[in-house]
């Protein structure tokens, strides 16, 4: 979490920092900050809350800033202390000659800044960056040396990091490093970029280098020198982006979710294109590595992801299990970090994440690569640290997503699970051609199903408003579903901070039943197949204890209407594949309460598009 960026060149560097903050404020934006080397000082502005703030506070300095041309700049997502104008970034040590941007967690900070305090530093902060500001300073006080200083404090940091540092003694240069964070540097002419994320610099330049854990890399207009861990020289490795500048634009709607959400169907469609041909034909999926032979042999699997990945590989679980019938654990990745976790080189570890950054994630799949299982990645960013770290990779190609909340990302997830599962179910011949056909015919028509969703909005719409008072709401569901109940629920409290949980219906009358009475709406995931009549008779007892009773269903079953107090009627679907189709109306429950609420639905409190953080 957190952004960073960083400009060394001949261009005037404030413009050039807030834009590229602006294209970062995914990562975070509690606060904001940047530091600028001016004639005889580092001058550093920082503005609590979002972007504009700090825009704001420069306004006025506009015209004294423009000779500036270097420069740090940073969006925070607190870890360490409160969201405050003291806590955001730049750092700077206590004569404000060297100052740093952070993007991480400094896991050692407590000691280090006994130790600082201890030769006199004063921190005047609550974060666990300050102490790097004191520690950099404090050794460049004896080698008089910004780079070197870097390298020595790098050796008493543990965490993970990504560094941007200036001083004043030596102008027109950044010094950067990282560990276990991201930290990408592009080329200009003269002048170089440097930032958390390519959405920074990608409309000055494609050419960058991507630096790996440990290196530092000493930027000045002129010239970079990359250095690993023990000083010595490096030549870097230039790589062409393939990105092209984005124009982001809610193109007329009102929030990015709402467009997002919209443009489902469109990212099926590109997803199945080259990959399933006709019903007839077999999956194509080039992308996964691993041999025929292999495939199948092949016995467990284990899938690791946070939040909506998480949601997504329990579908996949599902869907694996079913069509192929090889055991799938599934974890989140938070957990399966701090443990003794059970996997070799016979297993297949599949990763998944939208961003590829998450920081659980990534650490999750380098302790399996470790013990030697073939990483399969599926991510919305092939350019991520996660893609770097696959033996075999699936683009999910949902496009950019901004909004905090994951939609279209998590549809792009679920729909290239599907793919691969029936590509394996092909390859091991766990499945009947009858079936295969059928629901390959059935994915076919899944645009065309949210679509009519879509053209419907309006009843669900409806439906949120009428729940949009309410403080708690509970999804119930049950078997493949059970997954949709809990990202219904974490789409619900995340943007709008109503306390919703899902529950699989069948565990209701275990505990979460005596939380039930008039106030409580209670939402039934009600797609006919294996558990239909299960859910049903589940709905039932919510309903005798007087719950607010809402279905999500593809049945038209009249007897419903007496269950219910509104009903919220989808295309049909076969079973496998409703959990992309009983999304859609969720996302738009969540959305149109969140609106309503008046709540910032694309960037909520709290929250961060990448967690790179553990
Ligand atoms: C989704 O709406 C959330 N913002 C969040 O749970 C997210 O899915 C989670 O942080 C994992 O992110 P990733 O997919 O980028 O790894």
């Amino acid at each position: 979490m957190c952004g960073i960026v960083g400009y060394v060149g001949k261009k005037p560097v404030v413009d050039i920092l807030l834009d590229g903050l602006e294209q970062l404020e995914y990562r975070g934006y509690d606060s904001s900050g940047i530091a600028l080397k001016c004639a005889d000082s580092i001058k550093v502005y920082k503005a609590e809350g979002k972007l504009k703030n700090l825009r704001e506070e420069l306004a006025p300095h506009a015209y004294e800033l423009t000779k500036a041309t270097t420069g740090i700049g940073h969006i925070r997502w607190a870890t360490h202390g409160a969201p405050t104008v003291l806590n955001a970034h730049p750092h700077t040590c206590n004569c404000g000659n060297l100052t740093v941007v952070h993007n991480g967690i400094i896991e050692n900070y407590k000691e280090l800044k006994e130790e600082l305090e201890a030769k006199g530093c004063t921190f005047r902060s609550q974060t666990d960056t300050e102490t790097v500001a004191h520690l950099v300073a404090s050794i460049y006080g004896q080698v008089k040396d910004l780079t070197k200083a870097v390298h020595l404090a790098s050796e008493k940091i543990q965490g993970a990091y990504a560094l941007c540092i200036m001083h004043n003694n030596e102008p027109n240069k950044i010094v950067v490093t990282k560990r276990n964070a991201p930290l990408i540097v592009g080329y200009g002419e003269n002048e170089f970029y440097v930032a958390s994320d390519i959405p920074a610099f990608i409309k000055h330049t494609k050419r960058a280098v991507y630096l790996s854990d440990n290196q530092v890399a000493t930027l000045t207009p002129d010239s970079i020198v990359l250095e690993d861990e023990h000083g010595n020289k490096l030549e870097p490795k230039v790589e062409l982006l393939p990105w092209e500048p984005i124009a982001l634009s809610k193109m007329g709607y009102k929030h990015f979710m709402l467009k997002e959400i919209h443009e489902q169907p469109d990212v099926i469609r590109n997803i199945l294109v080259g990959k399933l041909h006709t019903p007839e034909d077999p999956i194509v999926l080039d992308e996964v590595k691993l041999t025929r032979e292999t495939l199948k042999n092949l016995n467990r699997i284990q899938i690791i992801a946070c939040g909506t990945s998480l949601h997504a590989a329990m579908i996949g679980k599902y869907i694996i299990e079913n069509f192929c019938g090889i055991p799938v654990d599934v974890e989140a990745s938070s957990e399966y970090i701090y443990r003794k976790t059970v996997t070799d080189e016979h297993t297949l570890v599949i990763g998944v994440s939208q961003s590829g950054e998450t920081a659980d994630t990534l650490t999750a799949i380098k302790q399996s690569k470790a013990k030697g299982s073939h990483i399969l990645i599926i991510t919305n960013r092939p350019d991520s640290a996660m893609a770097r770290e696959a033996d075999s990779l699936i683009p999910v190609s949902a496009g950019i997503e901004v909004s905090v909340a994951a939609t279209k990302s998590y549809i792009a997830q679920l729909t290239s699970f599907y793919l691969l599962a029936l590509y394996m179910a092909e390859i091991k011949g766990t499945m009947a051609q009858s079936d295969l056909t059928a629901l390959k015919a059935e994915m076919m028509l899944l645009p065309q199903k949210i679509e009519q969703i879509l053209a419907h909005k309006e009843d669900i719409q409806k439906c949120a408003r009428k729940y949009s008072g309410t403080r708690d709401f509970i999804y119930i569901a049950r078997g493949i579903n059970y997954p949709t109940a809990l990202e219904g629920a974490l789409k619900l409290k995340e943007i709008s901070y109503i306390n919703a949980t899902g529950y699989s219906a069948g565990e209701l009358k275990h505990g979460p039943i005596a939380m039930l009475d008039e106030t409580m709406p209670v939402l039934s995931i009600l797609m006919k197949g294996s558990v239909y009549e299960k859910l049903l008779s589940n709905s039932e007892e919510a309903k005798a204890r007087n719950a607010r009773m809402i279905a999500l269903t593809n049945s038209t079953d009249e007897k419903l209407d007496d269950l219910f107090d509104f009903i919220i009627r989808v295309p049909d679907v076969i079973e496998l594949l409703s959990p992309i189709v009983a999304m859609i109306p969720l996302q738009l429950i969540a959305y149109y309460i969140a609106e309503f609420l008046g709540k910032d639905v694309d960037q909520p409190r709290n929250l961060a598009k990448s967690v790179t953080v553990e």
